[in-house]
């Protein structure tokens, strides 16, 4: 059972045997993770002091500026997990390819690979407003013993064996779900450790805040002008708020803790919308649906989707289950 304040370490070694195929290999995984992100949130914590805010020169994969921290962040969470030799395989926002890993024995044994956004919200480093990681962990579905193949990646989100993420805010919070609910952890900076501070997170039902970014306003699909519209008349019912923050980590953070409701549609201009499925909607949406929320593209579910392409994007409707259900039926009454 969660306690309060109980140490993330020992509550991996508690919940270890409710996973299904249990070997301690998922725990040391996540412990990998933990470690990870703990090197990360250190170097967060300094930037403006050190050498590194600002863009590192390069366009990623998928043409956008490299921060000098996502090049950090991808390269120790990379390294941390190859050096642990506990995956077989691992996929980056940050890499056009995925990478392979032989483990110790070069006999490829390991049995789970990796999706990662190192750093998610990155152009909001240099302005000092919270960031974020985002894991997503699958069980390898070619034998083992040899090399992963793209297959293994490209698993829809209901086969998610484990998923979660971090975000370095005003506290560096780890939040994660093996399948049995959510739970979030808090660092101790002090002790460098992670203590549950949220056992058992859940969307509330319904909520009053919507996030969008509403500069895009004009390029959105009929069914989501629709929707911002209604949130936005003038009724006692209808109490809402609009807060975006521009880093999905923490806008998903605050609503699943507030209630509320985040979009990021399709536009005009980029019909997949931006967010990448595998990095980031399947492993919130995972994370969303464990904690009594909802995750939609706008029709269907988000974790029924099957991947065609490592860096493909998604329209992303997430959040509190009555108000994503909600922005739904907007959408299906313009569905010609
Ligand atoms: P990343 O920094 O990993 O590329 O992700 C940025 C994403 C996401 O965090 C955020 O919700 C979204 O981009 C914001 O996009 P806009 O600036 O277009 O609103
Ligand atoms: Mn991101
Ligand atoms: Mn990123």
């Amino acid at each position: 059972m969660a306690q309060k304040n109980q140490s993330l370490g020992e509550f991996i070694i508690e919940n270890q045997s409710e996973f299904q195929y249990s070997s301690g290999e998922l725990s040391r995984l996540i412990n990998s993770i933990r470690l990870a992100a703990k090197m990360v949130n250190h170097e967060v914590n300094k930037a403006g002091l050190v050498d590194i805010t600002g863009s590192a020169g390069d366009i990623n994969t998928q043409g956008e500026d490299q921060q000098k921290l996502d090049v950090f962040a991808n390269n120790v969470f990379i390294q941390t997990l190859t050096n642990r030799q506990i995956v077989c395989g691992i996929a980056s926002e940050e890499n056009e390819d995925f990478i392979t890993i032989s483990g110790s024995d070069k006999n490829h044994q390991s049995k789970y690979v990796v999706l990662i956004d190192p750093l998610d919200g990155s152009s909001n480093i240099d302005v000092n407003v919270s960031v974020g990681t985002i894991f997503s962990i699958y069980r390898r579905v070619t034998p083992a013993g040899q090399p992963v193949q793209l297959e293994d990646f490209l698993q829809p989100g209901n086969k998610q064996v484990a998923a979660g993420y971090i975000v370095y805010g005003t506290s560096t919070m780890l939040v994660y779900t093996t399948g049995h609910g959510v739970n979030g952890f808090t660092l101790n900076p002090a002790l460098g450790t992670y203590y549950l501070s949220h056992p058992n997170m859940t969307y509330p039902e319904n909520g009053s805040i919507y996030s969008v970014n509403e500069g895009n306003y004009i390029q959105f699909p009929q069914g989501i002008k629709d929707y911002i519209k209604y949130c936005q008349k003038e009724e006692e019912d209808r109490p809402y708020t609009s807060r975006y923050i521009g880093s999905l980590v923490s806008d998903l953070h605050r609503n699943m803790i507030k209630g509320g409701i985040y979009m990021y549609p399709s536009t005009s201009k980029t019909p997949n919308g931006k967010l990448r499925l595998l990095y980031e909607c399947n492993p919130m949406a995972f994370i969303a649906e464990q904690a009594n929320g909802k995750a939609s593209d706008g029709y269907k579910r988000i974790l029924d989707i099957k991947p065609t392409a490592l860096h493909e994007r998604v329209p992303f409707i997430c959040g509190s289950r009555k108000m994503v259900e909600k922005a739904e039926e907007f959408m299906a009454a313009q569905k010609s």
